[in-house]
């Protein structure tokens, strides 16, 4: 096959931040999506409508006029459920961090207690807001993400009418637990189905390629591919693409998150064609988000043909500087234009 056309491809997990950045990334995540579900780690967090509004409203200037819906975020805290009802038609779901675990996640929750918190997710479950989750706990790097299983379960178990999101896993563990319960769901990023530890830290040190949750074993990777490739119902791509400043990430102190949005959609195409999987693309990349979250499919439809394209070294503008995954090097679709 020389040529593809994806219908309404959907990024259900991605990091636009704000300002010069904002202005920077969204349109590379606008130019081939039809929509994504938008992050709420700014600083100051975002958890109010006006702070919900006001920053769709922004992202929606930075794409111009872009056919994209930005599918907005609340950062979880305790909410009471008037606030909830008021605010639920402009959001899709409200993502929970463990405290202090990755980006912008200070304020998130320190405790994942299934009693403390019933107020708000049985409010949610109620409204029918789906709860995303950083599933990390501050173990051992390697165990985090395993040793959130039981978090995943209790919650599961707890509000069985919830639909919970597991993030970008990384583990068989994750894939196996996703399997188990109805209202479990995961996403996936392009660089999970990928990379292995190795490839960050096992030869030189890879800055670009460092992200929260760590890529793991070969046995974790082969576990994600398997089940993405499969066209799995509840499994969607979210890249987590996290851009951050180059001058952040190629120092003493690297910020976590790969940045993926310029090359996401040519990548999966190689990565599916590569495996004789291209049929179950599109539940990975549209009908599963679209199932799982009651969405409307888009009527964007994105050309790509097998041409090679050298992905830039670099993206620059609005005085930012940011390094996209597999920069210098050469991936073998391209955007038809
Ligand atoms: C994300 C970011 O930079 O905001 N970083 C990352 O490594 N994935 C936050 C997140 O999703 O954990
Ligand atoms: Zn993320």
């Amino acid at each position: 096959m020389n040529e593809i056309t994806i219908q309404s491809p959907f990024d259900m997990h991605i990091h636009l931040r704000d300002t010069e950045m904002l202005k920077l990334v969204a349109p590379l995540t606008s130019h081939t999506f039809a929509g994504g579900v938008i992050m709420p780690n700014l600083v100051p967090p975002v958890e109010t409508k006006e702070a919900v509004v006001a920053y769709k409203n922004r992202i929606l200037e930075a794409i111009n006029n872009d056919d994209f819906i930005p599918f907005m975020t609340l950062f979880f805290k305790p909410y009471t459920n008037e606030f909830l009802e008021n605010v639920k038609d402009e959001i899709i779901a409200i993502k929970l961090y463990p405290a202090g675990i990755t980006t912008n996640s200070e304020g998130g929750i320190s405790v994942i207690d299934t009693v403390a918190l019933a107020p708000t997710l049985n409010a949610m479950s109620n409204l029918n807001i789906p709860l995303c989750v950083h599933g990390e706990t501050n173990g051992f790097v390697m165990d985090r993400e395993k040793e959130f299983m039981s978090v995943y379960e209790a919650l599961a178990v707890a509000f069985p009418k919830l639909k919970i999101i597991m993030e970008h896993i990384t583990t068989k563990e994750a894939v196996d637990l996703v399997k188990k319960y109805d209202n479990l769901f995961a996403t996936i990023t392009l660089q999970h189905l990928i990379i292995t530890l190795d490839d960050v830290v096992g030869g030189m040190l890879k800055p670009h390629l460092f992200c929260k949750p760590i890529a793991k074993r070969p046995e974790d990777r082969d576990a994600l591919l398997e089940i993405a490739l499969s066209g799995n119902s509840k499994i969607m791509f979210g890249s987590d693409s996290a851009p951050h400043p180059k001058h952040k990430k190629e120092a003493c102190g690297c910020a976590a998150g790969v940045f993926t949005s310029p090359i996401a959609l040519q990548v999966l195409v190689e990565l599916f064609e590569k495996n004789d999987k291209l049929e179950n693309l599109d539940n990975f990349i549209s009908k599963n988000a679209i199932d799982i979250y009651g969405l409307k499919k888009s009527k964007k439809s994105i050309k790509l043909i097998k041409k090679d394209f050298v992905v830039p070294a670099q993206y620059e503008g609005f005085g930012e500087v940011v390094v996209p995954m597999y920069a210098g090097e050469t991936i073998s679709w391209s955007l038809k234009e």
